[in-house]
This record gives C-alpha cells, sequence and structure tokens, in this order.
C-alpha cells in the first residue's frame, strides 16, 4: 500500500528521495519519513505525520548530506499514524534502517521473541520487528564467523525473510556498510533502476522517470543487493538469477499536473487520447476484427473457451460488470463477474473451457491476486487487464493485455476505468469475430469505436454544466443512481465515485430495483442521478423516473443530445452525445466524474488523496 524508495549513488540521496515519495504519495500518504547515510557512517532520520510537504518542511531544518538513502510514505496497518510508527525503523543499537510495504503477519510472535532477547520495540508497527529481526541475524553471524563481507548483511537478510508470514517490499541500510542496500520483495511490488554509477529503488516506475530509463521488476522471493556500481540479484531457490532490464514506459511529462489543479481533472480530461492509446494498433479492419499481443493463447485455444470469469475489485469491478453485457451480446459467449475478494475462497464449479481475466489499474490488488493465483493453481488458463506494466499481476498471468492509459495518479480511478470498458468491448469483438459476428458486423463496431474519443471528448464540453449542478447539490447528504443495462453498472460506479472523493452517502440501483426498497429513502434532499441516453429501455427508465418526481425527490438526469421529453420532468439535465447502446458506458460516465469532482472540491476534500484510501491496496 506505501510507496518505498532508494537511492545509492554520488547525488545528495534526499533529492531523488523526496521527489520521488511525491510520485507514490497516491500510494499512502498518512505519515512519511526518509534516512540517509553518509560514507563515515553518519545516519539522519527525519520522519513527520501528514502528507509529504510535512516531511518537506522539516528537512529545510534538517537539511540531509549524505548519498546513500531510502524513504518512505505510509498507509498504515498497524499502529496509528504518528512520528514514532512512521517508517524508517532503526534495528538494534541503530545499526541499520528498514522501510517496508505490506503487512507482517505473524510479528507478535516473532517480537515476543525479540524482547525475550532483549530488544526495545519503538512502535506499534510490524514493521519494526524486521529490523530487530536482521539485527539479531546480524550479530549470530558475526559470532559465528562463517560468512563475511557483504555476504554477512544478505544472509541476516535472507535469514530474517524467512521467518517473515505476510507480505513484504523491504529495503534496508546499514550505519557500518554505506556502500550497500539490500531489497527484497514478496507480495509487494519492488523495482530497481539503473543509472550510471547509480541505483534507484521505487514500488514502482514513477519515481524513476526522468533519472533512468532502465527498469528491473524485481519477482517474489528476490533479494536485490545494489551497491552504486552493481546490481546482484538472488532467488529464494534458484540462487543467481539474471535480472532483466527492461525499458522504463513512463516520462517525466506524464506525471506534471500541467495547469490542472488535480491529476482527476486532468486524468478525467485525459480520457479521448488515453482511449486512442488503448486501441492504438488494436484494430484491424481487413480481418473486421482486434487483435492483441500478450494473449499467449492460440485462436484455435481461445474458440474453445465456452465461459468467461472477470474478477476484480471497485472501479474495476464495475469495469467487469459492464465487460458481461457487451461479451455476452457481441460474442454469446457466457460470462461471469465476481467479486475477487470473494472468489479467493470461493470454490465455485468452474469447467476446463473456462477462462479468466484479472482486470486491475495497479496490477496489485491483493484480492484480486489471490484469486488469479487460484485459478491458476486449477489449472486455468488465467489473463490480466492490466494498466501498470510490469506489476505483480502482469507478471504472474499467462498472458494479457496492458491498458496504455499512461500513469493514473489520482486515487479515484476515471481514465483507467474507460481504458478497461475499451479492453473488454475490443474483447467482445474478438470472441464475436471467433464465433457468430460477421465480417459486416465487425466492420461497423470498429468504425463506432474509432469515433469514440471525439464522442468522449464532445461529453467532456458538458464540464460548466456540471460545475453549475454540483453548487446546487453539493450540501446534501444523499444521492441515488439509477441505470438500466448498460448504464446500471455506470450507476454503480458514479456513486462509488460520488462516495470516495466526497465523502457522501450514494447508492447505485437498477433503476426499476429502486421501487423494491430504495425509494424509501426518496425525500426532497435526495437527488436521484439518472442515467438514462435514448436505448431500449428508455421508456421504462422514464416511468421511474416518475415514480421519484412524485415522491418530490430531486432529478438530475443524463440524456442524450436532442432529447426534450425529460427535460420537462428532470430538475436538472446533462446532454451527451448519441452512440449506440454499448458504447454509452464511456459517455455516460464522464458528466458522473466529473459531478463526483466539483461536489468534492466544493466540500472542501481532498481530491486526488481521499482519506481512508490508497491507490493499490496490497493488503487483503
Ligand atoms: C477506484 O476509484 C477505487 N479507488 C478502487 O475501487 C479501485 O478501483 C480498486 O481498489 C481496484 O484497484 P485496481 O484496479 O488497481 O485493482
Ligand atoms: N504494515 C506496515 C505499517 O503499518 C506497513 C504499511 C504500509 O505498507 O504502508 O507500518
Amino acid at each position: 500500500m506505501c510507496g518505498i524508495v532508494g537511492y545509492i549513488g554520488q547525488r545528495t540521496a534526499v533529492d531523488f528521495l523526496l521527489e520521488g515519495l511525491r510520485r507514490l504519495e497516491y500510494r499512502g500518504y498518512d505519515s512519511a519519513g526518509l534516512v540517509t547515510l553518509d560514507e563515515n557512517g553518519r545516519m539522519d532520520v527525519v520522519k513527520a505525520t501528514g502528507r509529504i510537504d510535512a516531511l518537506a518542511e522539516k528537512l529545510e531544518e534538517t537539511p540531509l548530506r549524505g548519498s546513500v538513502g531510502i524513504g518512505h510514505t505510509r498507509w498504515a496497518t498497524h499502529g496509528p499514524p504518528t512520528v514514532e510508527n512512521a517508517h524508517p525503523h532503526l534495528g538494534g543499537e541503530n545499526v541499520l534502517a528498514i522501510v517496508h510495504n505490506g503487512v507482517v503477519e505473524n510479528y507478535q510472535s516473532l517480537k515476543d521473541q525479540l524482547i525475550d532477547h532483549g530488544y526495545h520495540f519503538r512502535s506499534a508497527t510490524d514493521s519494526e520487528v524486521i529490523a530487530h529481526l536482521i539485527d539479531f541475524h546480524l550479530q549470530q553471524l558475526g559470532e559465528q564467523g562463517d560468512a563475511t563481507g557483504d555476504q554477512r548483511y544478505v544472509t541476516a537478510v535472507e535469514e530474517s525473510l524467512s521467518q517473515l508470514r505476510g507480505t513484504y517490499g523491504l529495503v534496508v541500510l546499514f550505519r557500518d556498510r554505506p556502500q550497500i542496500m539490500i531489497a527484497a520483495r514478496l507480495g509487494s511490488p519492488l523495482v530497481v533502476g539503473i543509472g550510471s554509477g547509480e541505483h534507484f529503488v521505487a514500488s514502482d516506475g514513477s519515481p524513476l522517470a526522468g533519472y533512468t530509463d532502465k527498469i528491473v521488476y524485481l519477482a517474489d522471493h528476490q533479494v536485490a543487493l545494489i551497491r552504486a556500481d552493481s546490481l546482484k540479484v538472488t532467488h529464494r531457490d534458484e540462487g543467481h538469477v539474471k535480472h532483466r532490464v527492461e525499458k522504463l514506459q513512463i516520462h517525466a511529462s506524464n506525471l506534471d499536473l500541467e495547469d490542472y489543479p488535480h491529476y482527476m481533472l486532468k486524468e478525467i480530461f485525459e480520457q479521448p487520447n488515453s482511449l486512442r492509446d488503448t486501441m492504438r494498433g488494436r484494430l484491424c479492419e481487413d480481418n473486421a476484427t482486434a487483435v492483441f499481443g500478450g494473449l499467449n493463447l492460440t485462436a484455435q485455444q481461445l474458440r474453445q473457451v465456452n465461459r468467461i470469469l472477470l474478477t476484480a475489485c471497485g472501479t474495476s469491478w464495475h469495469a467487469g460488470l459492464v465487460g458481461e453485457y457487451v461479451i455476452e451480446e457481441m460474442s454469446r459467449v457466457p460470462v461471469e463477474v465476481e467479486y475477487a475478494s470473494e472468489l479467493r475462497y470461493r470454490n465455485p464449479p468452474v469447467d476446463h473451457k473456462t477462462i479468466l481475466f484479472a482486470i486491475t489499474q495497479s496490477g496489485e490488488t491483493a484480492d484480486t491476486l489471490a484469486a488469479l493465483r487460484e485459478m491458476k493453481r486449477k489449472g486455468h488458463p488465467t489473463l490480466a487487464i492490466c494498466n501498470v506494466v510490469g506489476s505483480t499481476i502482469a507478471q504472474e498471468a499467462d498472458g494479457g493485455i496492458y491498458l496504455h492509459a499512461g500513469p493514473e495518479v489520482g486515487v479515484a480511478s476515471t481514465k483507467a476505468y474507460t481504458s478497461q470498458l475499451l479492453v473488454l468491448t475490443m474483447l467482445a469483438l474478438y470472441f464475436g469475430r471467433l464465433r457468430h459476428l460477421s465480417y459486416e458486423a465487425g466492420r461497423r463496431i470498429i468504425r463506432a469505436l474509432q469515433e469514440l474519443p471525439d464522442r468522449v471528448a464532445e461529453s467532456l464540453n458538458c464540464n460548466d454544466e456540471v460545475r453549475r449542478i454540483a453548487s446546487k447539490y453539493c450540501h446534501e447528504n444523499n444521492f441515488l443512481y439509477l441505470g438500466r443495462q448498460y448504464n446500471f453498472p455506470t450507476a454503480l460506479e458514479g456513486a462509488l465515485k460520488l462516495k470516495e472523493i466526497s465523502y457522501i452517502h450514494a447508492e447505485g440501483y437498477p433503476a426499476a430495483e429502486m421501487k423494491h426498497g430504495p425509494i424509501a429513502l426518496v425525500d426532497e434532499h435526495t437527488p436521484s442521478v439518472f442515467i438514462m441516453p435514448r436505448d431500449f429501455v428508455y421508456d421504462k427508465v422514464m416511468a421511474n423516473l416518475e415514480e421519484i418526481k412524485a415522491r418530490g425527490g430531486p432529478v438530475i438526469a443524463i440524456v442524450g443530445e436532442g432529447d426534450t421529453r425529460v427535460a420537462e420532468l428532470a430538475d436538472d439535465v446533462i446532454y451527451v452525445p448519441n452512440v449506440e447502446p454499448f458504447l454509452q458506458p464511456f459517455v455516460t460516465i464522464v458528466p458522473l466524474q466529473l459531478l463526483s469532482y466539483h461536489v468534492a472540491v466544493m466540500r472542501g476534500c481532498d481530491v486526488d488523496k481521499p482519506r481512508n484510501l490508497a491507490k493499490s491496496v496490497t493488503v487483503e
């Protein structure tokens, strides 16, 4: 959940560490800290509660000069967000420092053992046991004298790791060994950036942009011994492994706010372009189908698939629901959508012709990863629909499709969501064309998809009107979001967006289901957002709208351009371009993203870093 950075080289480490932490702040932001080490073994630690800005302020008072250092921005799991609990944590007599991302499940028994050995704990975190455990093993190895030089430090870390149950992304510094840094991972992401005479460590590639484009994605059970000029990776079971150096796909300019006040707004407005990027090179007009490079399954194998299981969490799960509608309609392959957190412990009957797609922006979500592993263990082909290149799920799946939406920084997912919808729609076309979908129908779908980015750009024109509507309703505390068919998942997603960034209670429902319970909530202070562009259920939804109006509930309606009927009944109307039903979720979600954004800003909420949330949820 948290963000980790590390540096070893000739520069003043703190510059990279601080900038890196800022870029990773979306991963966790309740407290932060860093430690640097100079060549004389002087170790300086600075920590602060709250945001990176608070840490930066403290650093102005205490500038740090060492050229080796590690930093952490925390999302607390064990112990409240205090300075004592912020990382780095020091081990033994302050002889080493660690930063840790993840959870040590057996920390209590390890802590008891270490206390028996005379260790004093300064924090309430699970992570601190790792620091003392490494010190314990270092001392034991020192006494035995059979591991010397760097190897003594690596062995002490490896022996400590073998005692941990849980997950870790870990970086360790040693006061009397400033020329090395050790990094290790199990279940929490960690990458190493290779510079010239310097190395960087980070939870993902974003801090490296602008420093180096050479990146190594560490895998589970790997330990990296990092010096300024060398990198050596070993695996718990395989010993020394040759690491693969890949090209970093993120550019520093991707991470600029440009003139936008928040990343979320920037990312909402990026959607026409992110959709173009997701689509690029994947539509084949000659064969009237979609093409994907990384599925690692032949057309013959995919032709055998008789059921598709989509699994995900949160917004990605909503994308899966849209996927269910579109894949079943275009390809007639039965689709099921499961919360990953449920699928991982359920034991559904799944026959051997079922294929699993895990949908995840970050590629790190713990529940989604566990569900994928469970399906893989059962022998099903597992594929990932993922945005972050080299992420854990992308590495573990048998194949997959990258979104290519560019880095999504705002905690509320927006452009990744529409790119997920697009990949699922292209998959629907692909599976459809393997089966009954005609050449002509495939061509028609491709033409509609090619025009989609322009339609999404047009839907952004509603921004001013949405801001006005937001100012009218931003003081209400309950919202209903209602839609049917393709727009039912949009109702769920619109409600989630409002909840997560403005802390207003909101419920998404299939519009017709509303009369079976939620209608009891309707009063003059409960606005209902109807998503009702013209389609085959338009008249039915209109009847639901009348039911709400009859009970005095305010109505905000998202309708197709040129619609005049709804305006006669609704209190406020937002117009979106008219598109085919299977493309409606792309254009109707835009005003809902904007509505949640403006309401949150008007209520003074921290849009990009909403309370209690983090961008990648690497705990169960
Ligand atoms: C999205 O706005 C949310 N922050 C959250 O629901 C998110 O979609 C969920 O945690 C899944 O994340 P993933 O796509 O990275 O797996
Ligand atoms: N479990 C650790 C803690 O609570 C690390 C949490 C994190 O990943 O930020 O401090």
